[in-house]
């Protein structure tokens, strides 16, 4: 039997996608390696939202030919937003590559197997308005047998002018809410205790059946009615479309997560326009402030940008401002990455000098990193219901898990089982982190 070693890289998407990718593949008679060793095929899952994601992947690739050249035969295919983007390109650069396939043609894999086999090199990379691999059973890689990710949507057609997704990941699709629901069910079934639904955009999710329309606060409503013992987590939200109907389906459902992605990008209304992001700082707090409203105990999160086209000092400060006046739990800081065929990238100069937005972005990182660890000393006194996942990296005698807010608590280890809902007290804090006890 042939096997397939898959590599994956970038977002929660991607860690589904090939999940998706293993089943198609096992489908057909593939077996699904543990390591590189025994594989006859790696396949590489990518990302391409920002130039150094692609830079680790080429350096991968390039790694990769010493093991070719021990190993005669073995094949390498690139998947996912790097291969979209630079189709054949790709394999000219990088010429140790077999095959490259787009996320919304996983189905043709087995063929593209077969086809480079011999040697030969090919390509799938059609985009799809309609598929969203709602039949395919994912095979649970890398599972802790705890947590999954169902992917529920597909695609994102919001063009902020500096994304190269909808051009990596095609039009917005929505997914048969009873597949889903029924994969939740399978996973819960088989002692799974906490689902993330995925999508670029998930507050956009719409699907048309025969029972009419269902809308993300419905599906959320369904899925959180699986089981009260299923925890229900989702990424990422748009701000522009937060509604308060989703955020009532949260706060009546306990086992939805205190948690909200709410990527800002920018704290500057200016910036904001050039983003295309479709909502102002006022309408941001507007919806902050509704959920802090509907789930007082409820974190957020979010994505920020240093350093977009024209960004001055004056917007800069309007980012850091922003950051102290919504107190998030975590946020992922970037420096703008000029991306090939964006809105931004032909129309607008990426004007501001690397070392300029290095230094707009160690800024927000610093203030980020006091504010994490003052909201986190709020909790030191509070118990919380933590999900048990596992041991800590520290130390065998200590457990970690996450509480509703996905804050990961460490605990003295007692007879606390993986996969069981433990309430801790929490008695210290890192910034990253908190620590406590059983109760
Ligand atoms: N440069 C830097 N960051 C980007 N993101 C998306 N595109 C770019 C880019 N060109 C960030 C956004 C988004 C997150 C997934 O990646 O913050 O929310
Ligand atoms: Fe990119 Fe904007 Fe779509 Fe998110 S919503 S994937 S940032 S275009």
């Amino acid at each position: 039997m042939e096997k397939v070693y898959i590599e994956t890289y970038g977002c929660q998407m991607n860690f589904a996608d090939s999940e998706v990718v293993a089943a198609v593949l096992r489908e057909a008679g593939y077996g699904v390696a543990e390591g590189l060793e025994d594989a006859d095929y790696v396949l590489i899952n990518t990302c391409a939202i920002r130039d150094n994601a692609e830079q680790r992947v080429r350096h991968r690739v390039r790694e990769l030919r010493a093991l070719q050249n021990r190993r005669q035969g073995l094949r390498i295919g690139i998947l996912g937003c790097m291969a979209e983007r630079l189709q054949q390109r790709l394999m000219t650069e990088e010429d140790n590559v077999s095959f490259v396939c787009g996320p919304d043609v996983y189905r043709r894999l087995p063929a593209l197997l077969g086809e480079v086999a011999d040697g030969r090199k090919a390509a799938e990379v059609e985009l799809s308005t309609t598929e969203t691999y709602a039949d395919i059973e994912p095979v649970r890689l890398a599972s802790n047998g705890i947590s999954a990710y169902i992917s529920i949507m597909r695609g994102c057609q919001n063009y902020c002018t500096y994304c190269v997704v909808p051009y990596t990941r095609g039009r917005e699709r929505s997914r048969d809410p009873q597949t889903i629901v029924g994969e939740a069910r399978t996973l819960f079934e088989r002692g799974y205790r906490e689902v993330t639904l995925l999508g670029q955009n998930v507050n956009s999710y719409s699907f048309a059946g025969a029972a009419g329309t269902v809308g993300f606060p419905e599906l959320m409503d369904m899925v959180a009615k699986v089981d009260p013992r299923l925890r229900v987590r989702f990424a990422t939200s748009h701000p522009k479309d937060l509604s308060d109907s989703l955020l009532e389906v949260m706060a009546s459902h306990p086992n939805i997560c205190r948690c909200i992605h709410l990527p800002v990008q920018s704290g500057s209304n200016r910036m904001l326009k050039a983003m295309n992001r479709k909502y102002t700082v006022e309408w941001y707090l507007d919806r902050v402030e509704a959920i802090r409203r509907y789930m007082p105990d409820c974190s957020i999160t979010t994505d920020v940008i240093a350093g977009f086209c024209g960004e001055t000092e004056e917007d800069h400060q309007a980012t850091l401002d922003l950051f102290r006046r919504v107190r998030y739990d975590y946020a992922y800081m970037f420096k703008y990455s000029e991306r090939e065929g964006t809105y931004a990238q032909r129309h607008m100069p990426d004007d501001i000098a690397d070392a300029e937005k290095t230094r707009r972005l160690n800024e927000i990182i610093a203030l980020q990193g006091e504010i994490a660890l003052e909201n986190n000393r709020q909790e030191v006194g509070r118990e919380y219901e933590v999900l048990v996942e596992g041991e800590s990296h520290r130390s065998k005698e200590r457990l970690f898990g996450r509480n509703s807010q996905n804050k990961v608590v460490v605990f003295d280890r007692a007879d606390a089982q993986p996969g069981t809902y433990r309430r801790v007290r929490v008695d210290d804090c890192t910034a990253a982190t908190l620590l406590g006890r059983l109760v």
